[in-house]
């Protein structure tokens, strides 16, 4: 991570059966732009885990599979993002429905992970296709995650010897 107030490199991973969640990861690049950032943008098949250790900030978007799973394509982002080092930026976002039990239950599982492993910034759960309204939703989720990156740079400056 370098330690000055440059551009973050974000990379935005995502996965989507139906079409929901990659509505609301073009929703999250827009309020991402607004932040003034420059996102790379992956579905998860497209993003080579490899590249992991080049970026400042990654976020996550996931739908729910099965009794509140993570699909399976997101299986090996997991477990690459659970062996960083804990100065990656994180947020995680989904699309879920609140007819299953476990109502976005990978972003929970992510959330739980990436609080855990990285400095996880927000998360945000959206109910099957976003609307206009979640749109200021995706600016407060993106914001956060700007606050939390230029924190932990500031916090990583003052701790420097
Ligand atoms: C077989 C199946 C299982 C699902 N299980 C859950 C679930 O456990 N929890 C949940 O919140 N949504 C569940 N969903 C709903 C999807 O996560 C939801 O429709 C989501 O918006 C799909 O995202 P996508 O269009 O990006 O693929 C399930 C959908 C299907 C078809």
């Amino acid at each position: 991570m370098a330690l000055t107030n440059s551009k973050p490199k974000i990379a935005i991973v995502y996965a989507s059966a139906t079409g929901h969640t990659e509505r609301l990861t073009e929703m999250i690049v827009d309020a991402s732009v607004s932040q003034g950032l420059q996102p790379e943008i992956f579905p998860v098949k497209e993003f080579d885990l490899k590249e992991l250790l080049r970026y400042d900030i990654v976020v996550v978007g996931t739908y729910t599979w099965m009794n509140g799973e993570i699909p399976r394509q997101l299986h090996s982002l997991f477990e690459a993002i659970e062996q960083q080092s804990g100065d990656l930026v994180t947020g995680v976002f989904g699309t879920g429905d609140r007819c299953f039990a476990t109502y976005c239950g990978a972003v929970d599982l992510f959330r739980d992970m990436l609080h855990a492993k990285t400095q996880l910034a927000a998360t945000l759960k959206v109910e099957q296709m976003p609307s206009a309204e979640d749109r200021l939703r995706c600016d407060a989720f993106m914001n956060s995650v700007w606050r939390k990156y230029s924190q932990h740079v500031e916090n990583l400056v003052a701790a420097k010897p």
